[in-house]
C-alpha cells in the first residue's frame, strides 16, 4: 500500500497518575499500539546538531516516543512532507511503511524510544534517497550539463 504522511498519526497514550508521578503502559493489551509490538529500542546521548534517520522502511511500522526531552521528525512520502515535534512521553507518533524520515533538533539529554512491528532486518531499509523515490514510483532526479 502507498501510505502517505497523513497516515502517520499521533497516539495519545492512557496516562495513569499515582499521586507520585505518572505511568504509561504502551503495550497494554495491544490497546495503545495499532500493531503487535515485536521490538523496542531507544536512542540516547545524541550529540547536539546530529540528525538520525535518513531512511525509509518497506514493511516496518513504528511508534516513536520522546521519553525525555524533545526532537523533530521530517516525514516525506514522495509527494507530501510533514514535520512533527515530539516533546512529551504521553504521545507517540505512528510511522507507517514507505515514509522517508529525518530525526533532528534533539534537546540535550533527549531520549527517543521506538516500538517496532518486526525484529531488526537491514533488508527492510531503504537508505538510498534515489532508490526511495523510485520505490515510491517517482523517478530519481538526474542532473546533467547537457542543454
Ligand atoms: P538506524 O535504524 O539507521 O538508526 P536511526 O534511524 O536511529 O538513525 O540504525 C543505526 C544502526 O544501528 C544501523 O547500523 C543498524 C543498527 N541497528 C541494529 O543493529 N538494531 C536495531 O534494532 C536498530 C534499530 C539499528
Amino acid at each position: 500500500m502507498n501510505y502517505s504522511v497523513n497516515n502517520c498519526t499521533l497516539i495519545d497514550f492512557s496516562v495513569t497518575g499515582t499521586g507520585a508521578g505518572f505511568f504509561v503502559d504502551p503495550l497494554r493489551n495491544g490497546i495503545e499500539s495499532p500493531f503487535p509490538v515485536r521490538r523496542m529500542y531507544y536512542l540516547f546521548d545524541i550529540p547536539l546538531n546530529k540528525a538520525r534517520g535518513g531512511h525509509a522502511h518497506k514493511d516496518l511500522q513504528q511508534i516513536v516516543i520522546a521519553i525525555k526531552g524533545s526532537f523533530a521528525l521530517k516525514l516525506f512520502d514522495g509527494r507530501n512532507e510533514k514535520i512533527v515535534i515530539l516533546d512529551n512521553p504521553m504521545t507517540g507518533l505512528h510511522l507507517v511503511p514507505g515514509i522517508w524520515r529525518e530525526v533532528f533538533d534533539f534537546t540535550p539529554g533527549a531520549t527517543c524510544m521506538v516500538l517496532a512491528s518486526e525484529i531488526y532486518d537491514e533488508k527492510d531499509y531503504i537508505r538510498d534517497y534515489d532508490e526511495f523515490l523510485t520505490y515510491r514510483g517517482l523517478f530519481a532526479k538526474t542532473y546533467t550539463n547537457d542543454f
